[in-house]
């Protein structure tokens, strides 16, 4: 567990002295805790007990100087791998059920990408209220886990559900929820390419290609599900953007290439877009009108060789991963290409195969300097978590 992280918003609750210990118990266990304390948290627990057994720096204002400065709140929100919200006040529950951003403690829940865990603590009506009701559903619906209340006497002198948890159940809630995901790319930075390009002929005319994205897509959100930080640069897709992941939209070729020199450096690169090999070698600003007799044949340019260009940057992540869709000789175009581009790995399919092209099935090849690997036709999604492990198993 020594690398492990935690991001604990600590509410304005009668129950936050818990946290307290709670905080002494993950510190024992070498997790590491990174405190939000709210306006109102900090009437029941001062700053400096909770700094002092985090030991790290209290966040509370989203609009300090020095804490903007140092990190800022989105940093902040992604800097662990789980957000501990204890105790959950009916007023935190209500902000997050909502979509709220009003303060540090709301914001960073709303810009977070981790798994929240969240331990309520309030009076048993307002646990029992209809509002209440409503926004815990909600944010389970959103994925978001919860410890307790238990019930019991209430420092209000009423009796019933609503009491937070006690810190060693939250305690091992959170081991849990660290324990189950294995993280093997966190802190490591991962770009990917996915989708075609789309090259202009005029304002209404493209160059363009059948690739769907969903191969790149699956890759880039199995190296986030490994704790990877990754950046998605993406042609026009009919896809959304996997859960955890930055996506960039562009639509050419040097859009695309434009957008992975601005996500480096890092230390991963899987190109999986379907460049467009040429672009018009002039992109009339005006619609081309079929008055002349015959067209004008369209003379074509060739596009940067992103993967190539990444395989040689000053800034070369340390991996650098081809796709090649083949259509014959496949494994013998895919060596020649790990040549040419420089590049580490190359993944090769055999797009003749039918379904492969936009369908949810690949077969494909590992292919590397030190040989051929063939891996069975599997889901474009099982492809994904089987390179990320691969590529996860080849930086540690
Ligand atoms: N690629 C790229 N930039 C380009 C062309 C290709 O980054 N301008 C990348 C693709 O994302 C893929 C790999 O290079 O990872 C191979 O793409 P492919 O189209 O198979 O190769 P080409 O170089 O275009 O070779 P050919 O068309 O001759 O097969």
């Amino acid at each position: 567990m020594a690398e492990k992280r935690i991001l604990l918003i600590v509410g304005g609750g009668i129950a936050a002295y818990k946290v307290l210990e709670l905080t002494r118990l993950l510190r024992k266990a070498a997790v590491a805790v990174r405190p939000i304390l709210t306006r109102a948290g900090a009437e029941f627990v001062t700053p400096l007990s909770l700094s002092a057994l985090a030991e790290d720096k209290v966040y509370s204002e989203l609009f300090s100087l020095t804490d903007e400065a140092e990190m800022g709140h989105i940093e902040l929100s992604r800097s662990a791998d789980l957000v501990v919200v204890a105790p959950a006040t009916a007023d935190l529950m209500a902000k997050a059920a909502n979509g709220l951003a009003s303060d540090l403690a709301s914001t960073t829940l709303l810009a977070t990408d981790k798994p929240v865990l969240m331990a309520p603590a309030m009076n048993v009506r307002m646990w029992e209220h209809a509002a209440t009701r409503r926004n815990f559903a909600a944010l389970k619906a959103d994925g978001v886990s919860f410890v307790g209340p238990d019930e019991g006497a209430m420092a209000c002198g009423e009796y019933g559900p609503g009491r937070m948890a006690e810190p060693a159940a939250i305690f091992e809630a959170i081991m849990a929820a660290l324990g189950g995901t294995a993280r093997p790319l966190a802190g490591k930075r991962a770009l990917v390419t996915a989708g075609p390009t789309v090259e202009a002929i005029d304002p209404v005319r493209m160059l363009t290609n059948r690739s769907s994205g969903k191969q790149g897509y699956a890759i880039a959100s199995s190296l986030a599900a490994l704790g990877a930080e990754v950046t998605l640069v993406s042609g026009p897709t009919a896809l959304a953007a996997p859960a955890g992941v930055t996506r960039v939209d562009v639509e050419s070729a040097r859009e695309m290439l434009a957008a992975c020199e601005a996500a480096l450096p890092a230390d991963i690169a899987v190109c999986v877009a379907a460049v467009a090999d040429w672009r018009p070698a002039e992109a009339n600003g005006r619609k081309l009108k079929k008055n002349a007799e015959t067209p004008e044949p369209i003379a074509l340019v060739e596009n940067p060789d992103i993967l190539a260009m990444l395989s040689k940057d000053a800034r070369r992540p340390r991996l650098v991963v081809g796709f090649a869709a083949e259509t014959h000789d496949v494994e013998a175009h895919a060596k020649a290409k790990l040549v040419r581009k420089g590049c580490d790995w190359i993944v090769a399919n055999d797009v003749s195969i039918e379904g492969t092209m936009g369908g949810d099935q690949n077969a494909v090849a590992l292919v590397s300097a030190g040989g051929i690997e063939r891996w069975e036709r599997m889901a474009k999604g099982e492809v994904a978590r089987r390179l990320a492990e691969r590529i996860a198993a080849e930086l540690a």
